[in-house]
């Protein structure tokens, strides 16, 4: 969140910079960003096509980690390779509903890294160890939040995990 407030100044601050153009500049910039704002209180979240069914969607994947982590707290291996397939499985780039092409790129890096994260903790659990494991359920969470941060107005969505 801190780092959030720090990027968001540090925008103001580059507009801020701004005063220094030309008036006539100035008018150019600060008229579409207002009607940006009036259009959508949720900003940049235009790309997701089908709101309802993403937000379905995510909370599904929110009830399955909570699954996960008590499977393997409990190390019952045949629910996690369950759970893990399901995971591997969700995509929040296919959640939106748009074509690849009209995301932000950083948008797919970031599903890129929570795949990446569930790779891991397939292999985790695979082996059966418990500490691994969990190292790699955390770093999925992590995964979850670092979209979250960037993307998700409403943030709190995982912060049950900590
Ligand atoms: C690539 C980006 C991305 C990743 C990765 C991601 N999410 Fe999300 N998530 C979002 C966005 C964007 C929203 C906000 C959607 C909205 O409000 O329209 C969201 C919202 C949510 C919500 C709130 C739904 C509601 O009630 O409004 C939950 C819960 C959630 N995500 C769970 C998860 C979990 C658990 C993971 C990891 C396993 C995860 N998400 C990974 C992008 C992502």
């Amino acid at each position: 969140m801190k780092k959030f407030i720090a990027v968001t100044f540090a925008i103001a601050c580059l507009f801020g910079c701004g005063k220094k153009e030309t008036e006539n500049l100035e008018q150019k910039m600060v008229s579409p960003e207002t009607k940006q704002t009036e259009a959508s209180p949720r900003g940049d979240l235009g790309f997701i096509k089908n709101e309802q069914g993403f937000i379905v969607h995510m909370k599904d994947i929110k009830v399955l980690l909570k699954h996960l982590s008590s499977s393997i707290n409990q190390q019952n291996w045949e629910a996690i390779k369950q759970d893990t397939k399901k995971l591997k499985e969700a995509s929040p780039v296919a959640f939106t509903g748009a074509n690849k092409k009209d995301l932000p790129a950083e948008f797919i890096n970031l599903d890129v890294k929570f795949h990446m994260s569930a790779q891991e903790l397939i292999g985790a659990c695979q082996e059966k160890n418990k500490d691994r494991a969990t190292a790699a359920f955390f770093k999925v969470v992590n995964s979850c939040d670092e979209c979250h941060a960037k993307y998700n107005p409403k943030e709190a969505s995982t912060s049950w995990f900590q």
